[in-house]
């Protein structure tokens, strides 16, 4: 693939060239705002940051980039499952301050209490747990995006396989977080699917000792859970949309299939 350049800054952007009798601070009778100190002081900081890691160039690698003629709103689905796993991020950190691990009532009565009294509690709740169901619907239409337009043909192949991953990992999530409140139905349901996983060929069985971390649903099954809710898979999930989101900004994004290279020779390679 031929390197493309590096876009120009946008023109919002630039800096703007001095007027005449202007001593340089922008309102040109001599004095300066708060307004115009405190962002001359960020421009410092950024500056200073800058000049130290050349993170704007990467900045403007992954934002300011060409996208192809005629994308549409159905592009923005990518982008909408990242939203959804961040609002995942943040209220799920918020719900772990409250929530203990503790299958002799303590978890129950944690999720009761983040629920009923904790401040904005019900809300943070509500979030995290329809936040999950956005997060999978959105997923899946996001991948019948790519296979409908053909987005995952060469050389977008990787990408596609991360994103693979990347809806396990998601549907793990679901269901390692189901346990989580530890009632009956959340008790009883994630035991049928850990006997369902230890159904598989060859890693079956170890996958639910694994999950279960043992041969019996015991004290330590509910940890487990946590552990690989809270922080394995979580992690996994931002470390491979980083790499997703590093393909996508590399490869550049695949033109809609009915928009046919012949007629627009300059879309020839960014449609391959
Ligand atoms: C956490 C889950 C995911 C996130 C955050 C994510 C994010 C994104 C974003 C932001 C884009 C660029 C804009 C767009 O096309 O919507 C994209 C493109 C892409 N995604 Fe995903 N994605 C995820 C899951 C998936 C899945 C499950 C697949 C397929 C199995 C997939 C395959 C692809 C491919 C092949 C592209 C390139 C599309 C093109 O160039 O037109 N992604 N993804």
């Amino acid at each position: 693939m031929p390197k493309l350049p590096t876009p120009p800054l946008p023109k919002t952007l630039q800096p703007k060239p001095k007027r005449p009798g202007q001593n340089g601070n922008g309102n040109g009778n001599g004095t300066t705002t708060p307004a115009q100190h405190a962002a001359e002081g960020a421009i410092t900081v950024v500056d200073w940051i800058d000049e130290r890691t050349s993170l704007s160039g990467g900045v403007r690698w992954l934002l300011f980039r060409k996208v192809p003629r005629g994308i549409n709103w159905f592009y923005t689905l990518g982008s909408a499952t990242m939203f959804a796993f961040l609002n995942q991020a943040v209220t799920g950190v918020f719900l772990a301050m409250f929530y203990r691990p503790d299958v002799s009532g303590g978890a129950y009565e944690s999720v009761r209490y983040i629920t009923d009294d904790a401040f904005l509690g019900q809300l943070v709740r509500a979030m995290h747990k329809w936040g999950a169901s956005v997060m999978i619907i959105l997923i899946f239409l996001h991948m019948a995006r790519v296979f409908f337009f053909g987005a995952y043909k060469y050389p977008r192949e990787l990408t596609w396989i991360i994103g693979v991953v990347l809806l396990i990992l998601t549907l793990a999530m679901g269901f390692t977080g189901y346990l989580l409140p530890f009632d009956q139905q959340s008790y009883w349901a994630t035991i049928v699917g850990v006997n369902i996983n230890g159904t598989g060929p060859f890693i079956g069985p170890y996958l639910s000792d694994f999950l279960r971390a043992g041969p019996e649903f015991g004290a330590t099954t509910l940890s487990r859970f946590y552990a690989i809710h809270m922080m394995l898979i979580p992690g996994l999930i931002a470390a491979l949309i980083g790499a997703h989101l590093y393909l996508i900004t590399k490869l550049g994004i695949s033109a809609p299939p009915w928009i046919k290279a012949e007629e627009e020779p300059e879309l020839r390679e960014a449609q391959v």
